[in-house]
């Protein structure tokens, strides 16, 4: 009886506040009354003509008015059309602010949109478990675990190149049409990990089934989830994929499970961003991206890693990469720039790599992970290294051996990289659907040295 009396429900809305719509300008809707009880981050339900209910966000406030992008389209909605935002009180506000997702372990095997709305046709989600807040902050820094053991990624040119350890954040920079989905499949079904998440930000329709059906395959998606917002949603639905999806992560990483979470891409979340920043009236700064943006990905990208200590000393580690898009050699792109200074490494794939049918088509030399060498053995280290001297002897060498302009036994260095280079070169490339583990991808890399 006490307990009954103790524990207020807290779902419930003490009130609620009715505002109307007074105009509409691109992507926003400007509301009055609704000033005193809303802040930016909130979310308003406004009643369109045709009776449709669609949900917004409070952006910006301009003195009485407050600034909505809605969620979904702003087709029906007309001057004088109703709004309403429900009362709670503080600390229920506090709980819910940006919005909540019931995860659980039902998710496994789902694709889901960014308010965790099933996408695949297979029936409503469970809705057991704790909410989990899509805005969350990232794990205090003096609290949060260490990085793990090093984790195995399945792929060759990753686990030699850039050995990563559980927790690690890595940034993977490539052009279009190199084979970004294709790894980012090959790394859901065959790294070493408990649950894969699986962001779609932005992408076409088309390419999302593809990417489901073709790269991840049944094996992948049985142990992912995937969350997506296409490219036709707008720009709230966009930058919400990418919350969602960390909010998914983080609700298995803190169970202490092994989550791999990854991004494609990080650039069309800044991009969503940036129109959301642009509608509520910033400036644009940095190549069209208002400050906002460079505040709020750092934000985001910090959310990932190790997650907090129990009392046994266990931690559950998000590991993550996150895509981003690169068109030529631009070092001026701000995104990729904001990215590099945030991650503990980088993945290029290259577009020329690509073309000479080498996949993936990681380009080893401009690839790096910060946890090396400080996770391979002294013998792996060596070994790496040789390879990586070989192949940058090798590039720097090519066009001359080909040309005949070198002669060999001139420079112990360049036969030496004339010798084992191709091997290497050969050894890199990898199928899709073919895993290579840890002592898998050494032993590889011993042989086409030897
Ligand atoms: N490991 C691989 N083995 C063989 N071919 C590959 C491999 N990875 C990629 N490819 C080839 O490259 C093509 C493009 O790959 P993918 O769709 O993964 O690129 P993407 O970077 O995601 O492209 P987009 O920018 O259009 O999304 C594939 O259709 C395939 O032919
Ligand atoms: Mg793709």
């Amino acid at each position: 009886m006490r307990g009954a009396i103790s524990s207020p429900r807290h779902d419930v809305p003490v009130g609620m506040l009715e505002g109307r719509v007074t105009g509409l300008s691109g992507l926003s809707v400007s509301l009055s009354g609704l000033r005193d009880f809303t802040g930016v981050g909130d979310r308003v339900t406004i009643y369109g003509l045709d009776g449709r209910q669609t949900q917004a966000e409070i952006v910006a406030f301009q003195q009485d008015i407050a600034i909505a992008m809605p969620f979904g389209s702003l087709e029906g909605i007309g001057s004088g059309c109703r709004a309403t935002f429900q009362l709670y009180d503080q600390e229920q506000r506090r709980r819910r602010a940006g919005g909540t997702l019931m995860v659980n372990a039902g998710w496994q095997g789902r694709v889901v949109d960014p308010m965790g709305r099933p996408m695949d046709g297979k029936g409503p989600l469970p809705s057991e478990g704790t909410p989990q807040r899509l805005h969350a902050s990232p794990p205090e820094a003096a609290m949060r675990a260490r990085l793990g053991p090093r984790i195995d990624l399945g792929v060759r040119a990753l686990n030699l190149f850039t050995t990563c350890r559980e927790g690690q954040r890595l940034g993977l920079f490539a052009g279009s049409g190199v084979g970004k989905s294709t790894l980012m499949g090959m790394l859901a079904r065959d790294t070493a990990c408990d649950v894969a998440v699986i962001a779609l930000v932005g992408e076409r329709g088309r390419e999302v089934r593809e990417f489901v059906e073709d790269d991840l395959g049944p094996e992948g998606l049985a142990k992912s989830v995937v969350v997506v917002a296409t490219s036709d949603t707008s720009p709230l639905m966009r930058r919400e994929a990418a919350y969602a999806a960390m909010a998914v992560a983080e609700h298995f990483r803190d169970q202490g499970k092994s989550v791999l979470m990854l991004m494609d891409s990080v650039t069309r979340f800044c991009q969503a961003l940036r129109e959301i920043g642009l509608s509520s009236g910033e400036p644009p700064a940095t190549r069209g991206y208002p400050p906002s943006v460079f505040a709020e990905l750092p934000r985001l990208l910090e959310r990932a890693g190790p997650g907090l200590m129990d009392e046994q000393g266990h931690a559950g580690q998000m590991t993550a990469m996150f895509s981003v898009l690169v068109e030529g050699d631009d070092q001026n792109e701000p995104v990729a720039d904001a990215v590099r200074g945030i991650l503990d490494g980088h993945v290029v794939l290259e577009r020329r790599i690509a073309e000479s049918g080498r996949y993936p088509a990681v380009n080893v030399l401009r690839s790096l992970s910060r946890t090396v060498p400080g996770c391979l053995t002294e013998e792996e280290n060596q070994l790496v290294l040789q390879a990586r001297s070989c192949l940058s002897t090798w590039d720097e060498m090519q066009d001359m051996v080909r040309l005949g302009a070198y002669r060999p036994g001139n420079d112990q260095r360049v036969d030496e990289a004339i010798r084992v280079a191709p091997a290497v070169e050969e050894m890199l490339k990898q199928r899709k659907g073919e895993r290579a583990t840890l002592p898998e991808s050494f032993d590889a890399l011993r042989g086409a040295l030897s």
